[in-house]
């Protein structure tokens, strides 16, 4: 796939299989502890499974989010004013942005997402929503700097980055992310960025390991995709879904647990696990008032002001890009 500016943000091989994705796969199951980054659990059917997550009862992040958009319209409005340029990073949910959007009243929308399709859908739709809204789509991986459309420049910009992706990222990566983010949104900007916060853990592990199974069946849908797309015979039937509180670093860790040893290929390379193996899949980090702070000012952004669902199960932050120097 290849940008108007000639970058090329999905390299395939001749068989049109993801370059990065076999890179990933491969190392990984080479690892001691197997681990696959996160993304990868996000094709189509992943996405579609994600999409069926955030109606679960026990998965609570969408719902207490959508909750304080809904509610403190108002002080959005206040903190955040009117005429900004809204920049959200991965297009993603239907719901969410016309709340915010409605309540500060924008100059100007624009989603950046790495999926072209995906993208054209969410603008559409949302200009569909907002007749008067200019609505400038942007194809790029949010994870670098983002050269945004002219017809935005010299508007302050509010980016927005709701849902907890951002703990789906070790401190290092998040960081680096945040970093990019201020580059990409220039000087005055605002960041408006949804951190999952944390509580109780059987409500943390009934959110990761849902009593329908279809967290579990995201999970394994990686399994189906590499077996598909890497000519891999990884037998899905030895593996199950876990979700584990990583108290240490304050996160719920998905991992698929082998039940017994098991021998497979991948791509042609033979790989092993022994009962009681597992292959690391996600990571989603919890925040409370100082973690998140923390990580925001690492990441050059002041927090301003904080807020959460009724229930205190979710954050919503906004933040301000940090100068450069400050003192002390
Ligand atoms: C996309 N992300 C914020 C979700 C989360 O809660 O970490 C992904 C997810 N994984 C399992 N359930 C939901």
């Amino acid at each position: 796939m290849t940008t108007k500016k000639g970058l090329k943000l999905v390299d395939r091989d001749e068989a049109g299989i993801d370059t990065a994705f076999r890179a990933d796969v491969l190392d990984g199951l080479s690892q001691e502890q197997k681990a696959i980054p996160a993304r990868w659990l996000y094709d189509d059917a992943g996405s579609q499974l994600f999409e069926d997550i955030t109606q679960l009862p026990e998965y609570y992040p969408t719902r207490a989010e959508t909750e304080i958009l809904q509610e403190r319209g108002n002080e959005f409005a206040e903190l955040i004013g009117r005429g900004r340029a809204v920049v959200e990073f991965g297009s993603g949910s239907s719901v969410k942005t016309p709340l915010l959007l409605s309540s500060i009243d924008p100059s100007a929308y624009v989603p950046l997402d790495i999926s072209g399709d995906f993208l054209r859908a969410a603008a559409a739709d949302l200009a569909a929503k907002f007749p008067g809204l200019p609505v400038h789509p942007v194809e790029a991986d949010f994870m670098r700097e983002v050269e945004l459309p002219a017809e935005v420049s010299g508007v302050r910009k509010l980016g927005f980055f709701p849902g907890s992706t951002i703990g789906n990222m070790v401190a290092r990566t998040a960081v680096d992310l945040l970093r990019s983010m201020r580059e990409t949104l220039g000087v005055g900007a605002q960041l408006l960025i949804g951190m999952d916060l944390i509580k109780d853990e059987d409500v943390l592990i009934a959110a990761y390991d849902d009593a329908a199974g279809v967290t579990a069946e995201f999970n394994y849908n990686l399994i189906r995709r590499i077996n598909r797309e890497l000519d891999g015979d990884i037998p899905l039937e030895v593996l199950s879904h876990e979700a584990r509180w990583n108290d240490d670093y304050a996160r719920v860790e998905m991992h698929l647990v082998a039940g017994e040893a098991a021998e497979f290929s991948v791509d042609g390379r033979r790989f092993s696990m022994q009962a009681g193996d597992t292959l690391h899949t996600e990571n989603s980090h919890k925040f409370n008032r100082r973690t998140s702070n923390m990580l925001l000012l690492a990441g050059g952004w002041e927090p301003r002001a904080r807020w959460l669902d009724g229930k205190g199960r979710f954050s919503l932050i906004l933040a301000e890009a940090k100068p450069p120097r400050s003192a002390p």
